[in-house]
């Protein structure tokens, strides 16, 4: 049979979620409003965040895919024959393409996706581009308790974890090591994470990346009050919420906020809550890290470090950790 006419079989691990309601209320009756960042990417917010990804101003897509480019031979290197590769939020896989193209034998590829029709579009076009490549897509949200098809976790070879992109830095440092720590076990003893994390700098570079000329990022920003007004009968009136992003120097983060402009009274569903003029809802962290730092942490999920590397301009860091 021709492998590109072959139904894909998608390992369906998801859980409906009712959790939006009361994680939003919860978080705007905080003294510090806030909202979880998980909800800035619904279908409208994930395809702003690709537009970020190609901002002049947003560097990190660019920085990663030079690493990956021009150190993709000596990753491969480390990682071996016959390793099997899982991608946690594998998106539309762009970044691991370069890795596929020069790995030796890999058992297979794990793409593991919350959306279903993203997970199944990269599918067919990675079973189009790589025929021979066993890959065995995933739908689960990978922050929650995560199962795996018995074949990987029955797999005595190497595993190793792709994690591009900085995610990681969406995470307060603790969630961060508990995180790893899952890596690490679903990688066992002799696997590796493999993972991109954006690099401590310049705070100006930050601010144009995270508020860019365009106002893209601050339509990703306001489209989370845009979703709530729809999926839970709200009351925000847009205009009148302005985006902030700024880097908070003593904590290593790059914040997101939206502030309200003037003193108003918004509902969400039954329950009304009251912004004075100024107030913000904090909408995200995003931590950046020396390699120093970032190492301690992984050190924290016993995660050695073997190689890192950087692009020209030392603006990311991909690193290479096995586990002890
Ligand atoms: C997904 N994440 C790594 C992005 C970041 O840079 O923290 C999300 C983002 N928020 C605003 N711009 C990009």
């Amino acid at each position: 049979m021709n492998v590109n006419t072959r139904p894909i079989e998608i390992f369906d691990f998801s859980v409906e979620s009712n959790d939006m309601q009361k994680e939003v209320l919860i978080g705007l009756s905080k003294s510090q409003k806030s909202i979880p960042p998980k909800y800035l990417y619904d279908e409208k917010g994930s395809l702003i965040f690709e537009k970020i990804c190609q901002l002049p101003e947003y560097y990190p897509t660019r920085s990663e895919h030079e690493i990956l480019k021009t150190n993709a031979k000596e990753m491969a290197t480390l990682i071996g024959s016959d390793a099997l590769i899982i991608e946690p939020g594998s998106g539309s896989g762009d970044k691991i393409r370069h890795l596929l193209k020069v790995l030796k034998n890999p058992k297979g590829y794990i793409p593991i996706e919350i959306s279903r029709e993203i997970l199944l579009r990269m599918t067919e076009e990675l079973h189009e581009e790589f025929p021979d490549l066993n890959t065995i897509p995933v739908c689960a949200d990978f922050t929650l308790d995560l199962e795996l098809p018995l074949s990987v976790d029955a797999y005595s070879g190497k595993k190793v974890v792709f994690f591009p992109g900085s995610t990681i830095g969406n995470l307060n440092p603790s969630d961060a090591v508990q995180l790893l720590k899952k890596f690490g076990k679903m990688t066992g003893h002799g696997g590796a994470v493999l993972i991109g994390v954006d690099l401590k700098k310049d705070h100006q570079y930050f601010e144009k990346a995270y508020d860019d000329s365009q106002g893209i990022t601050a339509a990703f920003n306001l489209n989370l009050l845009e979703r709530i007004n729809r999926e839970l009968d709200a009351s925000f009136d847009l205009k009148k919420f302005t985006h902030q992003a700024y880097y908070n120097e003593v904590l290593g983060r790059v914040e997101m906020h939206l502030v309200s402009n003037i003193a108003q009274l918004v509902r969400v569903n039954q329950t009304t809550f009251r912004f004075r003029e100024g107030e913000t809802i904090h909408t995200e962290n995003s931590y950046k890290y020396s390699v120093e730092e970032f190492c301690e942490l992984a050190s924290k999920a016993r995660l050695e470090i073997k190689k890192h590397w950087q692009d020209k301009k030392n603006m990311f860091c991909i690193y290479y950790f096995e586990k002890e």
